[in-house]
């Protein structure tokens, strides 16, 4: 991890930015099912943060201000190599985090083909280093997906959408406290971010030159708060062939896709009949999600532009696939627990709006012990207002579905009582998930097999700064309860 210099617009200044191996995003890292890799993560930043770092927030009142550590999001990963938040490290590893224990990891690789990201996960920071530049794609491959003869080569490409806002001298700008201030701490981290201007891949609403024939996208939400609702200015579909933890059953073709941080689509998008044409991806998502400001038809309510060439040397013999795999789903009948996880906002000691878990802070003592290999069901119960991404280390689950209750009600008596009926997850949805859209008012259900490791392992909203300030709690995994 270094400082480097990068120029994310032709017409901009060279902009200071935190990349791995000297890029911002990362490299893609590529691996082959079950061949484990080793990764030595060497932390080569400067001393003082690119970003303002507020000091009240957990894991940063007497610590150094520039902390990184590693996570494989989506990884099936043993806890030690899982980049726990408090297993930071500074540049040389001169000082480390009390969960530290190496700077080598392992990844084992041994989960399907998917379309995983690194990033950085330094408690309290996590949002500002992540926003600096920390963030790569990981793809796991197999021989079955080789099998399906999908487009490939320079027409598979990763499509990172990322939110940032710039200084007038082409710096990164991330505020130092809310608008308006709420309380007397300075800097202040502030209740969600959403940047002005769009990034793909690190280039600010950038073209890609496309032949008239099929690609490959894994597109990524790699913003701090920003949820994306993507679609074609053709009116034209995605077919989706893939969620976070690989690919679904069947194609879904779809002509919106919904993304919040962290999540990912991995489609088939047709050019065929587009020569010469330029094609617009559009977002329409409100932020907050779902109930929050529209978005700017002519900023943030575009995303990129493809620029589709003339059929001269088009040979496609890629296929959209109408199977793609199977899929053990789960069965309600096989989870020994279900766990009710309440999401309530709540204002901290210095009384500014905070979101937390059950009520209670990432330090306070683990709630959730579950017993290794064995099957849970966990019903996100949502008392806020807003969509929150939540994500879960070291699994992959399945979304079971989302019901409506009666929020009022709840919280006065704490039952829970339905005000309609149970609703499906989205056709594209219904694969493997390791973060899920949990909408205000509504109880999400999701079920998950947990193994193939014991340790801690954290879970919590992927709203960086919901994150940063402890809507994030810690989970273990254990051979007995
Ligand atoms: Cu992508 Cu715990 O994070
Ligand atoms: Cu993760
Ligand atoms: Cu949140």
């Amino acid at each position: 991890m270094k400082q480097i210099k990068q120029r994310l617009h032709r017409y901009f200044p060279e902009t200071t930015v935190w990349g791995y191996e000297g890029f911002y995003p990362g490299p893609i890292i590529e691996v082959q099912r079950n061949k484990p890799v080793v990764v030595k993560w060497i932390n080569s930043l400067p001393d003082k943060h690119l970003l303002p770092v507020d000091h009240t927030v957990h894991g940063c009142m007497n610590t150094p201000e520039v902390r990184t550590v590693v996570h494989l999001h989506g990884g099936n990963v043993p806890a030690v190599s899982d980049g726990h938040p408090e297993a930071w490290f500074t540049r040389k590893y001169g000082e480390t985090g009390p969960a530290f224990s190496t700077s080598v990891y392992y990844y084992p690789n041994n989960q399907r083909a998917a379309t995983l990201w690194y990033h950085d996960h330094a408690i309290g920071i996590t949002r500002l280093n992540v926003y600096a530049g920390l963030a790569g794609i990981y793809y796991i491959r197999d021989k079955h997906e080789r099998s399906l003869n999908l487009p490939k080569g320079k027409h598979e490409i990763p499509l990172i959408i990322q939110d940032r806002s710039f200084n007038k001298d082409g710096s990164l700008f991330y505020p130092s406290k809310p608008e308006p201030p709420v309380a007397d701490v300075y800097p202040s981290i502030v209740p969600e971010f959403f940047g002005n201007t769009i990034l793909v891949n690190g280039k600010v609403w950038p073209y890609l030159s496309v032949e008239p024939r099929k690609y490959r996208f894994r597109i990524l939400n790699g913003s701090n708060s920003r949820f994306y609702r993507l679609r074609f200015s053709t009116g034209q579909p995605f077919y989706q062939i893939g969620t976070d933890g690989g690919l679904l059953e069947r194609p879904v073709e779809v002509n919106t896709i919904t993304l919040a941080p962290a999540e990912r689509a991995d489609v088939i998008v047709d050019f065929s009949r587009y020569a010469g044409e330029k094609i617009l991806l559009l977002n329409d998502a409100p932020t907050p999600f779902p109930d929050g400001d529209p978005v700017d038809p002519d900023t943030t309510g575009q995303i990129m532009q493809f620029r589709v060439g003339y059929p001269y040397f088009v040979h496609d013999n890629s296929r959209i696939p109408d199977r793609l795999c199977r899929i053990e789903w789960l069965s309600e009948s096989s989870a020994i627990k279900v766990r009710d996880q309440e999401l309530i906002e709540s204002v901290d000691e210095y009384g500014r709006p905070i979101l937390l878990l059950n009520n209670k802070r990432w330090d306070d003592p683990i709630d959730d012990t579950t017993l290794f290999q064995s099957v849970e069901i966990w019903r996100f119960i949502n008392l806020t207002v807003d969509t929150h991404p939540i994500h879960l280390h070291l699994v992959q689950f399945q979304i079971l579905d989302r019901q409506p209750f009666d929020v009022e009600h709840y919280k006065s008596t704490g039952e829970v009582v339905f005000t309609g009926p149970k609703v499906k997850p989205d056709l594209n949805e219904r694969g493997w998930k390791d973060t899920v859209r949990a909408n205000p008012g509504e109880v999400t259900r999701i079920i998950a097999r947990f193994g193939d490791y014991t340790g801690i392992y954290p879970w919590h909203c992927h709203i960086l700064e919901h994150e940063d300030h402890e809507m994030m709690r810690p989970y273990e995994v254990n051979f007995k309860l």
